[in-house]
C-alpha cells in the first residue's frame, strides 16, 4: 500500500496504543520481537511508563492559550516539536520504506532523527529526501578496531544534515532478551548486538547498512573515548544511556565538547531493573542541578501520551525521544504510519500545554508537576 492510501486507516487510529496493537496484527512474528524485545522480565521497559502516570500534573487556569507553540531548539537548531526519534536497529524489518520512511515523517514536523549506527539504510540515503532545514544525529557504537569507526566518522562529517554524534554508552556488552526463536539465532550470530542480518523465515534482504567487523567495543573510557572521539569530528558529541546523576555530572566536567546527554534505558532492552529516564532527571535536580545548565539534557523510554512528553520538559528535559512508537508505526502504516504516530504525540502535548495555561515550551515547570510520589519510590527507604 502506498503512503496515501494507509492515510484513512492511520487517521482512525487514536492512541499511540492502537498504532502498536495494529502493527502487532501486521508485523512478522520476527520484527514484531524485534521491536517488542527488552530485558530480563521486562521490569525496566514496564517502570518506564508507570513512572509518567505517577507523576501528576498542576495545571493553572485564566491564561489566554488560544496560540501554543511547541517549537524549540536543539543544540541551538530549530525543530518544530520537543520530540525527537531515538536511534533505531533495522526499521526496515517494521517497512521497506525504513529509517527513510521515519525521516521522511519526521520532516512533516521538524522533528530531530537520530540514525542508528546499525540502520538497516546508508545515512545518505536516509537523509536524502530531508525537509529543508531538517535535524538529524547519528548514533556511534564505536568499534573493536577503532578505524572503523574512524571511516564512518569521516563519512558523517561531510553531511551538513547531521547534526551531532550521538555515543551510546549503555550496552558495553550485550544485554540478554529472550526474543523467540528466530530472532535469537541472529542475534547469536552478531554477538546478541541489534543487528539482525538474516532469517530463514522472512525479510532476507534486510541487513545493517554499516557493517561490524571487528565487532562493537567493550573498553570506552572518559578518558581514552572523549579525546578519540574529538580528533575524528568537530560535530557536538551526545552521550546517551547516562542512568545516574554521577555520570551526568561526569559528563559535564567534558563540556563544551559534550554538549548533551540522553538519559535512557535503552527502552529497557539491556539492563533489566536500570532505572527509568525519569528517576536520573530527579536525581539530577536534587544532588546536581547545575548540569541542566551546562548540558543539554533529553529523555527516552516508553512515552506513550502527550503529557509525558509535557512532564518530562517540565522536569528540565530539553526534549524527549520516541522509539518503539516509531517503529509501530512503520509496522502499521510505513510513513503514514509514522506521521500518524508524531501526529498523535504532537496534538496530544499540544493540548496538554494548554491545559496546563502554557503558551510555550520555555515556560514548562517545576511548578507544573507534582513528583511526590516518584521521589518517595527514589529516595524512602
Ligand atoms: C528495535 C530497537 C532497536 C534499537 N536500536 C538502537 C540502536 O541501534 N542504538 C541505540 O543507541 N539505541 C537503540 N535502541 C534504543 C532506542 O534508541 C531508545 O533508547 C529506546 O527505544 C527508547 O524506548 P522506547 O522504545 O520505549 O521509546 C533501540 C530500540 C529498539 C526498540
Amino acid at each position: 500500500m502506498s503512503s496515501n492510501e494507509e492515510r484513512p486507516v492511520m487517521e482512525s487510529l487514536k492512541s499511540l496504543d492502537e498504532i502498536e496493537r495494529l502493527a502487532t496484527k501486521q508485523l512478522s512474528k520476527r520484527a514484531w520481537s524485534f521491536n517488542y524485545a527488552a530485558a530480563g522480565d521486562h521490569i525496566s521497559k514496564t517502570l518506564d511508563a508507570e513512572v509518567y502516570r505517577s507523576i501528576l500534573l498542576r495545571p493553572r487556569v485564566f491564561v489566554d492559550v488560544k496560540q501554543c507553540d511547541m517549537s524549540t531548539t536543539i543544540l541551538g537548531h530549530e525543530v518544530g516539536v520537543p520530540i525527537f526519534v531515538s536511534p533505531m536497529a533495522m526499521a526496515s524489518l517494521a517497512h521497506p520504506a525504513g529509517e527513510a520512511g521515519i525521516s521522511a515523517a519526521c520532516g512533516i514536523f521538524n522533528a530531530m532523527h537520530i540514525i542508528s549506527n546499525n540502520a538497516s539504510m546508508a545515512p545518505e540515503k536516509i537523509v536524502e529526501g530531508a525537509a529543508p532545514g531538517q535535524v538529524f544525529g547519528f548514533q556511534l557504537y564505536v568499534q573493536n578496531d577503532r578505524r572503523e569507526s574512524e571511516i564512518v566518522l569521516a563519512r558523517i562529517n561531510t553531511m551538513p544534515e547531521i547534526k551531532c554524534i550521538v555515543l551510546t554508552l549503555d550496552e558495553p556488552v550485550p544485554g540478554k532478551h529472550e526474543l523467540g526463536m528466530g530472532l535469537q539465532k541472529y542475534e547469536e550470530s552478531q554477538g546478541n548486538r541489534e543487528q539482525p542480518r538474516q532469517s530463514s523465515t522472512a525479510n532476507t534482504d534486510v541487513s545493517v547498512a554499516i557493517p561490524s567487523v571487528s565487532g562493537p567495543a567493550p573498553d570506552l573510557t572518559w578518558e581514552e573515548t572523549l579525546p578519540w572521539l574529538t580528533q575524528h569530528t568537530t560535530l557536538p558529541i551526545i552521550l546517551k544511556g547516562i542512568q545516574t546523576y554521577e555520570d551526568a555530572q561526569i559528563a559535564s566536567k567534558y563540556a563544551p565538547r559534550v554538549r548533551g546527554i540522553i538519559l535512557s534505558n535503552h527502552g529497557g532492552r539491556v539492563l533489566d531493573t536500570s532505572p527509568p529516564a525519569i528517576h536520573t532527571l530527579l536525581e539530577i535536580r536534587k544532588y546536581c542541578a547545575d548540569v541542566l545548565e551546562i548540558l543539554q539534557v533529553m529523555v527516552d523510554g516508553n512515552i506513550q501520551r502527550g503529557t509525558d512528553v509535557v512532564k518530562a520538559l517540565c522536569l528540565g528535559a530539553r526534549a524527549v525521544g520516541i522509539g518503539r512508537p516509531a517503529l509501530w508505526g512503520l509496522g502499521a502504516g510505513g510513513v503514514a504510519g509514522v506521521e500518524r504516530a508524531l501526529q498523535i504525540l504532537a496534538d496530544e502535548t499540544r493540548t496538554c500545554m494548554q491545559l496546563l495555561g502554557v503558551r510555550r515550551v520555555a515556560d514548562l515547570g517545576l511548578q507544573h508537576v507534582n513528583t511526590r510520589i516518584v521521589e518517595q519510590q527514589i529516595y524512602n527507604r
